[in-house]
């Protein structure tokens, strides 16, 4: 389903919505609330927001375990690190321990890196796979999620969870979860925003299935919800049947 919202102003507090509400919900059920953050611009003012009024107190933040869906292969403090920039967006901001912070490490090689995270969620987990409450995803003007890029040896990875990629484009290591793990959460919110994604969102939500080159398209939770957030830029180029299924929210 898409729900196109009026503005990204309107996109970010439905997102930091979903957010609180998904916690309430997981924490009231199981006293946990998993989630799987994106990383990229999008997402950074629904961030922000988690840390505010009314949203703020609204978020049972001691029984929060914060995740990432991927990463730069960079260290910590590097301007390019998606959990900096989680940090300086809420996570300082919010009273949540060290040790429900989660983050993809900075180790001796992406491969390494890969490896560490794979046994963080293996241990955490347990051997099933992990079914996160809520996984955010981003839309890359190429059709990548997480760092899950067109033609990448790791979209159709079977067995792992988190793989090393290197994309030469950007000449950057990153380090990815794969479709196979993202696929087995509850929820799945993917979080698109301006014009310059409408193209894409068109091609992904209505072009012909080729997850190798819109590998947004391998998104598809085995048994839980997809959801397409977008704004009315994003949404622009998208068809009137599409635009019958979507559901209309005023900012
Ligand atoms: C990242 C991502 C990536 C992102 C898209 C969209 O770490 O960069 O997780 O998949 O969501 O590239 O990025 P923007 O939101 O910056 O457009």
């Amino acid at each position: 389903m898409v729900t196109v919202y009026e503005d990204s102003e309107a996109l970010s507090r439905a997102v930091a919505q979903l957010f609180a509400q998904e916690a309430r919900r997981a924490v009231e059920a199981r006293g946990m609330f998993t989630v799987l953050l994106s990383g990229g611009e999008t997402p950074r003012r629904s961030y922000e927001m988690l840390a505010r009024e009314p949203l703020r107190s609204s978020i049972p933040w001691h029984a929060v375990q914060l995740f990432w869906g991927d990463e730069r292969w960079v260290p910590q403090d590097d301007p390019l690190s998606n959990l900096g920039a989680a940090r300086r967006a809420f996570l300082d901001l919010v009273p949540i321990d060290e040790t429900q912070i989660h983050p993809i490490p900075y180790e001796s090689s992406p491969h390494e890196s890969a490896l560490s995270y794979e046994r963080t969620l293996r241990s955490f987990f347990g051997v099933d796979a992990p079914r996160f409450d809520l996984v955010l995803l981003g839309l890359g003007e190429n059709g990548h999620t997480a760092s899950l890029f067109p033609g990448s040896a790791v979209l159709f990875e079977p067995y792992r969870w988190v793989c090393e990629v290197y994309v030469a484009e950007q000449d950057l290591h990153r380090v990815t979860t794969t479709a196979l793990l993202i696929n087995q959460a509850a929820l799945v919110a993917f979080m698109v925003a301006g014009k310059g994604k409408s193209a894409i969102l068109q091609r992904v939500l209505e072009g012909p299935t080729d997850p190798n080159e819109f590998p947004a398209q391998l998104i598809k939770p085995a048994q839980g919800r997809l959801l397409w957030l977008a704004d009315h830029d994003a949404s622009r180029l998208l068809s009137e049947r599409t635009l019958r299924e979507k559901q209309t929210t005023p900012a």
